[in-house]
């Protein structure tokens, strides 16, 4: 009885103390040692399958076999995108420039890191992302979210940090090892590793998939309810298909149901006679095939209402902004789209004329899904 007692005290302290975070006050007063080489076997480790849920009409989705989501894992995930312990002054974090009500961008033109400089881009909206197979950023340069989630911590223009003293930092956290534990199976506070917290990142943000409550949605996968007749006539201005109103050809590149196919495109911002001038290279310069130059990965349209300002430079402030370049600015360059001709020439089935701007804006605001924006699975945890 008494050994079982000492038993527990024993199995207690040794929890405690691998729990327990090194406080180094310098007061020479008492203070806590973190071991970040102890063993983590008392916490039980029963991974549990996260239930994704899919919205009718979506494709089944794929999951990486070495990384399959589970509850745990998906929420160490959560826990590390919003805790600013990611960066090197802990003053942000990935949902800094990915906020939830802003769709997951920060609503700026251009995204600025923790020492205040700007990079040359605009923050992405992060969603439906466990449906790209085909590169992540506006250049496709990261081949899977697990790479991904590595670089915003070391880079310099994002959070800044080093991965070495984010890990030192990790295991000696009061909740972080336990988590780890529970998401992984690790044994030993030694075994977490920035490979294992870009999983658990990569984890969380494939569980953000729109939720199929748009108007959109509801009409077109589930037919509930209908269309206005502004809606019905921006519909097939965006997807051609009404002889009598103009071939937007905009459903072509912001295809069903993700409104985007996920490929690089050039879309007409730029004029440039030699392929070499564009002042972002986006797709070439990862490629380094110049027919890539000033190409950039076609955006998901969905929640387009709340990721101002719009483009990879955040170049536009409004959709009318957008609308205007669709409609009378597209401008030449040698590799533009073929899909962006004609829409300035009336003579063209392709012109798009001012009458028809209110009715492609009406089509568009039925993409619009608050609840993915409310969801509160994909929330700041530590709120
Ligand atoms: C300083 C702002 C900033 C921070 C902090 C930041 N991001 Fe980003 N994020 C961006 C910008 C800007 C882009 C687009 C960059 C590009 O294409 O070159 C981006 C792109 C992405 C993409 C690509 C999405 C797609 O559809 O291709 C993912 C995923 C992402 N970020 C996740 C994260 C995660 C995870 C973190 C934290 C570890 C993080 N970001 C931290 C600004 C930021
Ligand atoms: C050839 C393919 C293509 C076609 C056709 C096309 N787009 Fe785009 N669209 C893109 C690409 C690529 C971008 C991003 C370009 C960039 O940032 O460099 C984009 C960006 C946008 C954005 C900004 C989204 C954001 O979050 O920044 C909106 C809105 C948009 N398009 C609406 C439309 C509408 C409306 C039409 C039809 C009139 C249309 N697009 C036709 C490829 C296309």
């Amino acid at each position: 009885m008494i050994i079982k007692y000492f038993h527990f005290l024993f199995v207690f302290a040794v929890l405690i103390f691998s729990l327990s975070c090194c406080d180094d006050d310098g007061t020479g007063d008492f203070v806590e040692v973190c071991d970040p080489e102890a063993e983590l076997l008392i916490i039980d480790y029963n991974p549990e399958s996260y239930n994704l849920v899919i919205p009718v009409g979506f494709q089944p989705v794929e999951q990486p076999v070495d990384n399959e989501l589970t509850v745990d894992g998906v929420l160490l995930g959560r826990h590390l995108f919003y805790d600013p312990i990611l960066s090197a002054d802990s003053t942000m974090s990935c949902s800094s420039c990915h906020k939830q009500n802003g769709a997951f961008t920060d609503n700026l033109t251009i995204s600025t890191g923790i020492d205040g400089i700007a990079g040359k881009r605009s923050s992405m909206s992060l969603m439906n992302l466990i449906y790209n197979p085909n590169g992540f950023f506006w250049d496709g340069r990261s081949s899977t979210l697990e790479d991904q989630a590595l670089l915003p911590v070391e880079d310099p223009i994002e959070l800044h940090n080093n991965w070495d003293d984010l890990i030192e930092k990790l295991k000696c956290h009061e909740e972080y090892p336990a988590m780890f534990r529970k998401a992984f199976g690790i044994t030993n506070k030694t075994e977490i590793t920035k490979e294992l917290a870009a999983k658990a990142i990569a984890q969380f943000e494939r569980t953000l998939i729109n939720s199929g409550s748009s108007k959109f949605d509801s009409i077109f996968l589930r037919q509930e309810g209908f269309f206005s007749d502004a809606e019905v006539n921006g519909y097939d201005i965006f997807f051609d298909t009404s002889p009598d109103l103009p071939d937007g050809q905009c459903g072509h590149c912001h295809a069903i149901p993700l409104f985007t196919e996920n490929e690089y495109r050039n879309n007409g911002l730029d004029e440039v006679s030699d392929l070499e001038d564009f002042v972002d290279k986006g797709r070439g310069e990862f490629t380094g095939n110049k027919f890539d130059n000033g190409k950039f990965r076609t955006p998901s349209l969905i929640n387009w209402e709340f990721n101002a300002p719009y483009m990879h430079d955040g170049r536009f402030a409004t959709i009318d902004e957008v609308l205007d370049h669709y409609i009378s600015g597209i401008k030449e360059s040698p590799n533009k789209d073929p899909l962006m001709e004609n829409h300035d020439d009336p003579s063209k089935p392709d012109y798009i004329d001012e009458n028809h701007r209110a009715d492609l804006l009406a089509f568009l605001k039925t993409l619009t899904d608050t609840t993915f924006i409310k969801d509160k699975r994909y929330s700041n945890p530590f709120n």
